[in-house]
């Protein structure tokens, strides 16, 4: 069984969005370790509720920064976990050498927006003050960019004239947790070995 590391710095819906894909055996995975970078994220919660192995990521008191020796001591912790493929879900932190090339090929993200368009914070709310009539999501490969890195798939969401940004996340984040699940299934998939 295919063992998958989840790092959020959030509420970790779409983390529970692929528990429940698993659950309902749409998914053939197993969630071995979720980390974050914040301590008391409901990420954390939802992990400890279900049972599952749950730490976090010690950053150094540095509230944006990922430092280096941080990232190495993630990429051990998910390499003790026997972790094939990293999500990140909601993780707010960029990803640096320590931890991407333990991992290379092997981290996918998903970002609320039609990337390139909207990459960084609040994707939802720059399409809602750039007047955009459509956004989504996107799940893709991670690199040392913010939000950069090869595109797996894309959902499309509209903006309708009356949303606010927290309409349209929600919207977004009902395609977030569809598209999410069915393409680390794919990614699984295309992984050798
Ligand atoms: C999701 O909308 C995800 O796309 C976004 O954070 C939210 C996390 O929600 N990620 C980014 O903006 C990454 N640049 P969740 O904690 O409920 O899954």
């Amino acid at each position: 069984m295919r063992r998958l590391g989840i790092l959020g710095s959030g509420s970790g819906t779409n983390m529970q969005a692929i528990l429940d894909a698993i659950g309902a055996g749409r998914l053939e995975a197993e969630i071995a370790i979720v980390l974050s970078d914040q301590p008391e994220a409901r990420i954390l919660e939802r992990a400890r509720q279900a049972g599952l192995p749950a730490a976090v990521i010690d950053c150094r008191g540095f509230s944006s920064r990922f430092p280096d020796e941080a990232q190495g001591e993630t990429a051990a912790a998910l390499e003790k976990a026997g972790v094939d493929l990293v999500c990140l879900a909601g993780f707010m932190r960029l990803l640096r050498k320590p931890l991407l090339e333990p991992f290379a090929g092997r981290i996918i993200n998903i970002h609320p927006s039609l990337l390139p368009a909207f990459p960084g914070l609040e994707a939802w709310a720059q399409a809602v003050a750039a007047g955009a009539t459509e956004s989504g999501c996107s799940v893709h490969y991670v690199d040392a960019g913010m939000d950069t890195g090869p595109i797996i798939s894309q959902a499309r969401v509209p903006v309708r004239p009356d949303d606010t940004p927290a309409s349209l996340h929600a919207r977004i984040q009902e395609q977030e947790h569809r598209l999410y699940p069915k393409c680390i299934g794919e990614v699984l998939d295309s992984l050798p070995g």
